[in-house]
């Protein structure tokens, strides 16, 4: 085990610095500033942004009250600490990317992270500076997982299994989305999820299950509903993301035929992840199977995402998607049918390539099983 992988993610990221010609990254808290530093920064409204050059050593702007994180920081920096005094904020900045000779850089950025707040400081202390997009490099990092980032996610795969399987001893007639999305939240961290989950809990019964992101309401547990839970855990900020469906007594036989086929949609897809394959390749494998079944436009997402740190990060399983698939990268398989007004299915599993070809984390069983059943998940258990 690697106790800090800190300094070596650090010499790998200049490494790709350099290959995307970018002379330095200007990274604010946020998922990958906790991959380079394992640290985590409450970002409110005052600015803490990381200068790394690609040589030389990286400055740190923070506020002087987050002073105690520097002695946590796992490799050296010039830290330039700024006071509740909003004049000494540019002063920071300045300082900063001067220590980090940065004042004239391509200087890489996270389009999707760095706040306007951040960015308006950089510019006013480097006017030379121009700030390109670094998305890519720092994905091309953050895709391959190293067992310990692995090992994290597959606790949080258990952590989110056993949640849901204690959960289903609530289920009965007239209970209602919220009250299962709110058990579901207290058993995540009974069984050792951090706080701060992923996302909260999707619980939709019924209509509610045709929109692929709702949000819980009142609507109470009705015979003939489809059930559609898609929750996950969090563990060291690395997530799991998974689904499954369930039908709450008899299903109408379409809804019952759409089960079926997200099941094996789901099984194609798993069965297409293999080392040096394309992602689109996996989005193809999944919707031919829904498309062949006649649903080709109820399948209204693509395939899968990346996870990691994040719940939806690099790579992305989709027709437009060339990525080559390697060991150590993790992502969800997720199809889905959605009839609207009457139910939808999606069933998703979070996978890691291997040498060999793939691994599913998670376990629980894929086909609709019915909630009321004496024991849907049979022998899983805590
Ligand atoms: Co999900
Ligand atoms: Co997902």
């Amino acid at each position: 085990m690697n106790a800090n992988p800190y300094p070596s993610r650090l010499e790998k990221l200049r490494e790709v610095l350099q290959v995307h010609q970018l002379d330095g990254l200007a990274l604010n808290p946020g998922p990958d500033f906790k991959y380079l530093t394992g640290l985590n920064f409450h970002l409110m409204e005052r600015p803490v942004v990381l200068l790394v050059p690609s040589s030389g050593t990286p400055a740190l702007v923070l506020p002087e009250l987050d002073s105690g994180k520097l002695d946590k920081l796992p490799f050296a920096v010039t830290d330039w600490q700024y006071s509740e005094d909003r004049s000494s904020w540019p002063v920071a900045f300045k300082a900063a990317l001067q220590a980090a000779e940065l004042e004239q850089a391509n200087l890489g950025m996270i389009p999707r992270r760095l706040r306007v707040l951040e960015l308006r400081y950089l510019e006013q202390a480097g006017p030379e500076v121009k700030f390109l997009p670094a998305q890519e490099a720092l994905a091309s990092l953050r895709m391959i997982k190293d067992p310990e980032e692995v090992a994290a996610m597959e606790e949080a795969v258990r952590i989110a299994q056993c949640a849901l399987s204690t959960t289903l001893s609530v289920f009965e007639a007239g209970v209602t989305e919220k009250e299962i999305a709110s058990k579901l939240v207290q058993w995540l961290l009974h069984h050792g999820s951090e706080p701060e989950l992923p996302f909260f809990p999707i619980v939709s019964f019924g209509p509610n299950s045709a929109n692929p992101h709702a949000s819980p309401s009142d609507r109470p547990l009705t015979e003939g509903d489809l059930v559609l839970i898609d929750w996950g855990a969090s563990v060291n900020g690395y997530c799991s993301d998974i689904t499954r469906t369930f039908a709450f007594g008899d299903l109408n036989p379409e809804l019952e035929k759409i089960g079926e086929f997200v099941h094996l949609a789901n099984r194609a897809g798993r069965e297409a992840v293999q080392p040096q394959v394309p992602a689109r390749r996996i989005d193809q494998a999944a919707r031919e199977v829904i498309i062949s079944a006649g649903y080709r436009e109820y399948f209204t997402h693509r395939t899968g995402h990346g996870l990691g740190l994040e719940a939806h990060e690099e790579p992305y399983l989709a027709a437009d998607q060339e990525t080559l698939l390697l060991p150590g990268m993790t992502f969800t398989v997720e199809p889905g049918i959605y009839l609207p007004g009457r139910g939808g299915v999606r069933i998703e599993d979070d996978l890691l390539v291997t040498e060999q070809g793939v691994r599913s984390l998670s376990t629980l069983p894929r086909e609709v099983l019915r909630l009321d059943a004496e024991d849907p998940f049979g022998v899983e258990r805590c």
